[in-house]
């Protein structure tokens, strides 16, 4: 039985080794937390089969959920009142149907299309960043001056959000995520972030433009909250997630010399090379794949009861040897699209061709332009965030 859990990271480059013992052992673990037991997935192809969703649910009102035992004291007033505060619009959360009513709005929003269309900005954003660092340079902190100015700059101008509040919502996002802080402080921040939101939303219902909010206030299918709370999702997920895959990857990519030689050379390589890089790094782990049972069912063998709380270790399954040949090494030539760094199912990452398009323009315009892009720190002294929810880097000094 594994008693430890979360376990932490302790390599930037690589999930805790422990994933490895539990992967051997089987293909589901039993873990027990102080308020109860979940299981643990730890191979690619159980992985696949709980986030496909069949007989398994999102929500965190079924009951079972592992949030409440990975939160224990119970569902406690506080915790539920701001459940619901936050409830509306929040389709990570929510199972279909339901889901499904949020989705269909969205997806023509994100297809490879309407990405497409996306570039020559996002190629825009990169290059004044760059410019901005070689006025200021030669040193600069790679995740203050472009990987988190980058994806935030995109999604703001997505969702018609003033880039000029985001010291605001990105000191609450921090907060928010941070697993250390106070679970009233992280509550607080939320409920900040969506005030803010709240107020937005409503100055665009008075004059919807034709951009993604003025298209889904015009769709008249979202009430007033859900519209807020779908902002509020994108908002976080949209910059939250890449920002922390942009230095990871870099600094990866520093420790490979001769595949960054070849992409420089070849730069029809970076898509594959991007796909790596999510597998390779896994910034989001466990976190966004909390799921509950809601019939029995067999798992990789195992029986899982109506009502058992399931955690994935997305980081496990994309290390599993299983699907995966040599899996712990960094191969930008690998070709394996098969990863679930994006999640699986259902739930999959509604985002994921934009998130594909800023990590490969971000990084190719950044290796293009800085050919002598060196970190001024060992990776011993990278200072990572060991203890958020996504994870990443609080730094990287780096100059050219
Ligand atoms: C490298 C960057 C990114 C990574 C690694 C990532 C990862 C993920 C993962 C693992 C999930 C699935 C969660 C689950 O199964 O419950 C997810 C869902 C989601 N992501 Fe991303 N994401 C990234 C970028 C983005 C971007 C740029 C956006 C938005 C514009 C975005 C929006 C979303 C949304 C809305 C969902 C919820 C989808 C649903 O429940 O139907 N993500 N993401």
């Amino acid at each position: 039985m594994a008693q430890i859990f979360p376990v932490r990271r302790r390599c930037p480059f690589a999930p805790p080794p422990e994933y490895a013992d539990l992967r051997e052992q089987a293909p589901l673990v039993r873990a027990e937390l102080p308020g109860g037991v979940v299981w643990l997935v730890t191979r690619h192809a159980e992985a696949q089969q709980v986030l496909s969703g069949k007989g398994i649910s999102t929500s965190p009102a079924t009951p079972g959920h592992p949030n409440h035992v990975l939160h224990p004291g119970g569902p406690t007033p506080e915790r539920e009142a701001h459940m619901a505060d936050m409830a509306a619009g929040h389709f990570i959360d929510l199972d279909p149907p339901e889901h499904t009513r949020f989705r269909k709005l969205l997806i023509p929003e994100f297809t490879v299309r309407r990405v497409r269309e996306l570039r020559p900005g996002i190629q825009d954003i990169a290059d004044r960043l760059i410019d901005d660092m070689l006025h200021k340079g030669p040193e600069a902190d790679l995740v203050a001056d472009f990987g988190l100015p980058l994806p935030s700059l995109v999604i703001c101008r997505l969702l018609g959000v003033p880039y000029g509040d985001h010291e605001f919502f990105q000191s609450r996002t921090r907060t928010m995520l941070n697993a250390l802080d106070d679970e009233q402080v992280r509550f607080t921040a939320a409920s900040e972030i969506r005030n803010y939101l709240g107020a937005l939303v409503t100055a665009a219902e008075k004059g919807p433009e034709d951009d993604l909010l003025g298209r889904i206030i015009t769709s008249g299918r979202l009430t007033h909250d859900e519209i807020v709370g779908v902002i509020f999702l994108l908002l976080l997920a949209g910059h939250e997630t890449t920002a922390n895959m942009i230095p990871l990857a870099v600094l990866t990519l520093l420790r490979h010399p001769d595949q960054l030689a070849a992409l420089r050379a070849d730069p029809d390589g970076w898509p594959m090379a991007v796909e790596e890089l999510l597998r390779h790094l896994s910034v989001v782990d466990w976190v966004a794949f909390d799921r509950v049972a809601i019939e029995d069912q067999e798992i990789g063998g195992q029986l899982v009861r109506r009502g058992e709380g399931i955690y994935v270790l997305g980081a496990s399954a994309n290390r599993d040897e299983r699907a995966f040949e040599r899996p712990d090494d960094f191969d930008a030539r690998r070709g394996a699209r098969n990863h679930v760094a994006f999640g699986y199912g259902v739930h999959q990452c509604l985002g994921q061709n934009l998130a594909r398009a800023e990590l490969e323009i971000a990084l190719r315009t950044l290796f293009e332009r800085l050919p002598g892009l060196r970190a001024t720190v060992s990776d011993e002294e990278v200072p990572a965030k060991y203890d958020a929810a996504i994870f990443g880097l609080q730094a990287l000094p780096v100059t050219w």
